[in-house]
Order: structure tokens, then sequence, then C-alpha cells
């Protein structure tokens, strides 16, 4: 399932990783007074602010190996931002309203469409270009789970005061 980037693929496992968490959250009993709940809410907006730095990678790499369709790869990483946050929303609202298995079940298929069918059409150009695209990659950083995990709990941490 390789989209012929290491970090690109790298990023696909961290997200698949994250949706997995999801699921095994689902389980979780939460010492300290939080709910599962709570851990689904953190998860997903991490998922979410993973996405939104994925998606720049993937932006980046295309761009400085020429791609062709860039403008419509973005468009439909935009379509795909605003479907996980809608549904992050949605679950917020009420954490009720939308069985869990739905959730998940929404997620593997928003996360498969997204590798399987979309980032596979920039894999030919990418692998004619592995220099460029490593080094495009590779100057986008590294996303910072700390500040997003601090992120997601900001709203609880201004409750306690
Ligand atoms: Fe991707």
């Amino acid at each position: 399932m390789s989209v012929g980037e290491p970090r690109l693929d790298r990023d696909h496992r961290v997200l698949i990783g994250l949706i997995n968490r999801v699921e095994s959250a689902r389980d979780t009993t939460v010492a300290g007074g939080g709910t599962r709940h709570d851990v689904l809410a953190d998860v997903l907006a991490t998922l979410i602010a993973y996405t939104v730095f994925h998606f720049g990678r993937e932006e980046q790499v295309m761009a400085a190996c020429g791609y062709p369709d860039l403008d419509v790869h973005r468009d439909e990483h935009e379509a795909l931002t605003a479907e996980v946050r809608a549904l992050a929303e949605r679950f917020a609202a009420d954490p009720l309203a939308i069985p869990l298995d739905d959730v998940l079940a929404f997620l593997r298929d928003w996360l498969s469409h997204h590798i399987l069918l979309q980032d596979m059409a920039y894999r030919d150009v990418v692998n004619r270009q592995p220099e460029a695209a490593a080094a495009a990659a590779a100057a986008y950083g590294d996303f910072d789970f700390a500040a997003a995990a601090l992120a997601a709990s900001e709203p609880e941490l201004e409750d306690a005061s």
C-alpha cells in the first residue's frame, strides 16, 4: 500500500494507528473522573490535526514533483477534512447520537478511500523523482503530538481553573 514516499507512508500508518486508538478507546475505563467519550474526543481531535498536517505534507511533495492534478487532490483533501471535522462536531455535540461502530466504519472507509484510491494517483509521479519527493517531505517537518494533545485538552483545563 506504499505511495512511493517513506514519510507519506509513515503518515498513513500513524493515521491508521489513530483510528485503531478510537477502537481501543471504546472499551477504556478512564480513571480520574473522565469518560471514554473524553478520550474519544481527544483521539478525534488528534486525528483531525494529524490529517491536516499530513495533507499539507502531501501537497508539498506533489508540488515538488510537479504533479499535474495537484488542484484536484487539494480539493479532495479539503472535502475529506470537512467530513471528518463534521463527524467530530456531531460527536462532540452528542456522543451518543452516533453508534461508535458507525464512527469507526466511517473513519476506516474515509481513510482507505484516501490512501487506496486518491493517493495512488500521484504514486507514479513521485516514484519517478524520489529525491525531490523525499526532500519536500522532510522539509515539511514533524507533527508535534505534545502540542496537539495540549490543544485537545485545553477546554478542560479552562473549565478547571
Ligand atoms: Fe495521504
